[in-house]
């Protein structure tokens, strides 16, 4: 028999009124005592991270990256078995079963659904919507994010190039000031990338955001089945360690990735290089090329994150990396951003 923990205890719902007031509409529609979801990481965001965020009043989402349909329906269920709190679980479009990982979704009637790595393909928004689950999904521009929202996606993620992971062009604070005037009064919006601190937690809702996304600030909680090596890697980091990788062909493009600089970094150059060359040779086409690169991701984010490889795997971290100093555990890190959230705009 699965063992679902105590209830954990609520936390005062009027310690943070202000927050909370602010963030009513994200956790109505999240289902959450407070609207902050925890991105998925892939490897990182698996069922005892995900299920510790959720117990701690937050929104956990398990990475399915390359997971199997199969691997993903346990996952599921031993996340279930850890927390009866909602979570999520995010798809990457480019998966070539994503239809059956929404099947599997479906049978374990997941709520919400987050679908990352690019434009939702045809006919996935609608299929998740059948079975009841909530939609969220990323928008480069403001004008996909409008086509979205309107054809289906219940709620939008914008995500600036502050944040660990794949990464676009444009930054937090200018993506907040060109999407939430126009989207902010009719739609949920989270926001995502280089949040650290309450502080700009309280700034975001300020703005019409219904609540914001962390990934890089929970990667090292005491529950994240992180590597010691890798989370020490990131407690010795600053800012200015965590860069984005740089395209070094321009035939073929590859969607930048921000992780910490080390002997991994250069490696990628090599295999840009290396894919580069078999496509110029006409063995594989654009597609297969950009799946290979991804691949490689998915295998140096292994290598790193469950080897404990910090020389040689990729170390994906945004530039709030500097304000991670030490494991503490997933609710007792929400509880400080709530704290701090609230504190900033009580002295408003
Ligand atoms: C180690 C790591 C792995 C990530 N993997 C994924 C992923 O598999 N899918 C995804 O949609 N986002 C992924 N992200 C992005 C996070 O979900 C989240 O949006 C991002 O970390 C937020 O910005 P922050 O790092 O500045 O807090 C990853 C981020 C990190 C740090």
């Amino acid at each position: 028999m699965p063992i679902i923990p105590a209830e954990p205890k609520r936390s005062d719902m009027t310690a943070y009124p202000k927050t909370h007031a602010l963030m009513a509409r994200g956790c109505e529609f999240l289902g959450t005592e407070h609207a902050i979801l925890c991105g998925a990481m892939s490897w990182v965001s698996e069922r005892n991270l995900v299920s510790a965020i959720s117990n701690g009043g937050g929104f956990g989402v398990i990475a399915c990256g390359a997971m199997t349909p199969e691997l993903l329906d346990a996952e599921i269920a031993a996340t279930k078995a850890l927390t009866a709190k909602p979570f999520g679980v995010n798809l990457i479009t480019m998966h070539p079963a994503l239809f059956e990982l929404i099947e599997v979704c479906a049978r374990h009637q997941v709520s919400h659904v987050v679908l990352a790595g690019g434009i939702p393909p045809k006919g996935s928004v609608e299929a998740i919507k059948a079975f009841g689950g909530k939609v969220l999904v990323f928008a480069p521009t403001l004008a996909l994010a409008k086509k979205l929202l309107r054809s289906g996606a219940d709620a939008l993620v914008i995500e600036g190039m502050e944040a660990g992971g794949h990464i676009g062009p444009v930054s937090t604070s200018v993506l907040a000031q060109e999407f939430l005037p126009e989207l902010a009064a009719d739609f949920v919006v989270f926001v995502a990338g280089g949040i650290g601190r309450g502080e700009a937690i309280a700034g975001y809702l300020e703005m019409g955001a219904s609540g914001v996304q962390l990934g890089t600030r929970f990667a090292c909680a005491s529950e994240s089945i992180a590597h010691p090596d890798f989370k020490k890697a990131f407690f010795r980091a600053n800012a200015r360690d965590a860069v984005a990788s740089v395209q070094v062909d321009p035939r073929l493009p590859v969607i930048p990735v921000r992780a910490l600089k080390n002997k991994g970094t250069e490696e990628f150059t090599a295999k840009q290089r290396e894919v580069a060359a078999i496509l110029d040779a006409g063995a594989i086409g654009m597609g297969e090329a950009q799946l290979q690169i991804e691949h490689y991701w998915a295998g140096a984010l292994r290598r790193a994150v469950i080897d404990g490889d910090v020389e040689n795997g990729s170390l994906m971290a945004g530039q709030s990396v500097g304000m991670v100093k030490a494991e503490e555990p997933a609710a007792d890190i929400i509880a400080q951003l709530m704290a701090e959230s609230e504190t900033a705009l009580a002295g408003r």
